[in-house]
């Protein structure tokens, strides 16, 4: 009994409303409090970590954050802070998170030459749509991963495609035919970006999508758009990297909606891929006419245990595939096209190389693509600068020493600027010049090959590269081949650093059918 008072008395004790909300509001101000004095320990090591780094000033709270108006000026700003602090210097987003911004050939070689693992900031956000696939899992499973993967990027995979892009390509170009005559200037990336979609698609999963000649916009590609787009959107919105908060806002929602769309759509290519193969199985018989595609390659991969990927892991490493193998090229052909629109000499050099090697042929094969050196230059040329992969960062799981002797320690984020790589002056006289003769053997060995990052370097280096560089060839020589390309004077394209390289008022380019072809 006298328990049961105690209990009671207590009980009253705690529900008491004046004293229950007393409580909470003490709670509550420890709980701030605490993390006060965490933020403010983290802000304190991270500005004591980067005190050999001198850097821009920022503001207090937000940083540099405000610095990047993306209004095609960032990357300049970049490259300016690049001169004012030689090799790296700190980036502020938001009062705790610093990043080390490396811009020297050296220092990016010895972060490069590392596994560690992407930064957890904004690759982070890409997590909810693209998984733990290549780009973003790190230690053992990456390892596993990358070495499962790496036969689907084998020369005799590549052969077949190239005949796929040339007839992605040719949709394109078809579609342009109007413009051509009306003369109008016309939005570039959009066209390009459906056809890397296509291409992406009939290459690695042997689906043709017709997402080129569809009628109104494609839905996938439409949330693609719109998910690049918010990743972005978070990593500046400082309250947005809080996952709560993020899932709370309309942009949270449309981010949701637009993941949904995206994994829909993979999960319905695998779906039917496994139809397929087991079809295929049933009738003891492999669809010869099929070519080996990286679907089946990650549908079969066994490792030394005879253990295959998790159904998981395949759609996490589709929709990296989707995304990285779509995006980055498209971005990659935009701006090439406009580079040579620009520089109209070398782009008549290229023409000419072209219809030398192509020999009045209206497609490519596997054997051309060693034929165009002058033209593999100038895309070389235009990937320097126009990166389609502006930067690249982790973090940190053990402390760096770089070759000057200047440390960061563990758990600290380290970017690559490939721009600012790219933009070095000592390296690359007049940067900002188009010279494809940079690209020239004897030229190349001259400079560190640190100097020259568009698909990274080291372990973590693009494993999609040759593909890309073969798709970039393939469009790039049909479109010359077919049309002159012209600049618009009143719309001059403006670079926005985002997951990849775009426009800020979109790629603009006239177009003139030329005579030689039917
Ligand atoms: C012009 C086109 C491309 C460029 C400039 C490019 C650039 C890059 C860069 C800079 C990285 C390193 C990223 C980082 O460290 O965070 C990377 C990684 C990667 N790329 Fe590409 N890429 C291109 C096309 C492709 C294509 C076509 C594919 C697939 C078909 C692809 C698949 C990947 C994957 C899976 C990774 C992660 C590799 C790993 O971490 O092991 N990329 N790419
Ligand atoms: C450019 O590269 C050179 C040589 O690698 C280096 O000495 C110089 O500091 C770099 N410049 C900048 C601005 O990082
Ligand atoms: C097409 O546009 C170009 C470049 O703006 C111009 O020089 C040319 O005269 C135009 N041609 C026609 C037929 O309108």
């Amino acid at each position: 009994m006298e328990i049961y008072d105690k209990v009671q008395r207590a009980v009253q004790f705690y529900v008491d409303p004046v004293r229950f909300q007393y409580m909470v509001a003490v709670v509550a101000l420890v709980y701030i409090a605490l993390k006060v004095t965490q933020l403010v320990f983290r802000r304190y090591e991270g500005a004591r970590a980067l005190e050999s780094f001198p850097g821009p000033p920022g503001h207090w709270l937000f940083g540099h954050v405000h610095e990047f108006r993306q209004d095609g000026t960032d990357l300049d700003k970049i490259v300016k802070w690049g001169e004012a602090y030689p090799f790296a210097f700190p980036l502020w987003f938001g009062p705790v998170i610093a990043f080390l911004n490396i811009h020297h050939p050296s220092y990016a070689k010895t972060l490069l030459a590392t596994t560690e693992p992407k930064d957890d900031v904004a690759y982070r956000f890409l997590i909810p749509w693209i998984g733990e696939g290549l780009l973003v899992s790190h230690s053992k499973k990456w390892f596993r991963h990358r070495r499962l993967l790496t036969p689907g990027f084998h020369y005799d995979v590549l052969k077949p495609y190239v005949k796929l892009i040339a007839d992605s390509t040719k949709v394109m170009l078809d579609k342009w035919e109007g413009y051509a005559k009306t003369n109008e200037s016309f939005e570039l990336f959009q066209h390009v970006s459906l056809m890397t979609l296509d291409s992406i698609m009939k290459c690695a999963f042997s689906c043709s999508s017709n997402c080129q000649t569809e009628s109104g916009t494609n839905t996938y590609i439409k949330a693609v758009y719109e998910l690049c787009d918010l990743v972005n959107l978070r990593f500046r919105v400082y309250p947005y990297h809080s996952d709560f908060l993020f899932h709370l806002s309309p942009h949270g929602y449309r981010f949701r909606k637009a993941c949904k769309i995206a994994h829909d759509h993979t999960e319905e290519v695998i779906r039917n891929r496994k139809e397929i193969l087991k079809r295929e199985k049933d009738q003891n018989k492999f669809q010869t006419k099929r070519h080996l595609d990286f679907l089946d390659i990650l549908l079969t991969a066994r490792d030394e245990n005879q253990e295959g990927l998790a159904d998981e892991d395949i759609r996490a490493e589709v929709d990296t595939f989707m995304f990285e193998g779509h995006d980055t090229t498209a971005s990659g052909i935009s701006w090439i096209l406009y580079s040579l629109a620009n520089n109209p000499e070398h782009q008549q050099r290229c023409r000419e190389e072209i219809s030398h090697a192509l020999q009045g042929k209206g497609t490519m094969d596997w054997e051309d693509l060693s034929k165009i050196p002058y033209t593999t230059m100038c895309i070389k040329e235009s990937l320097r600068l126009h990166p389609p992969v502006p930067g690249i960062a982790r973090k940190l799981s053990k402390p760096i020493t770089f070759f000057d002797g200047r440390t960061m320690p563990a758990g600290f984020l380290v970017g690559t600027s490939v721009f600012g790589i790219h933009m070095n002056s000592t390296v690359w006289e007049n940067p900002h010049v188009f010279d494809p003769l940079r690209f020239l053997p004897e030229n190349c060995a001259k400079r560190s090959p640190h100097a020259y990052v568009p698909f990274s370097a080291g372990p973590r280096n693009c494993i999609g590269q040759n593909f890309a560089m073969n798709e970039m060839k393939v469009a790039v020589c049909l479109t010359l081949r077919r049309y002159e390309l012209m600049t618009d004077p009143e719309r001059k394209p403006k670079m926005l650093p985002r997951l990849v390289l775009r426009s800020v008022n979109g790629i603009y380019l006239k177009i003139k059918h030329l005579e030689l072809d039917p």
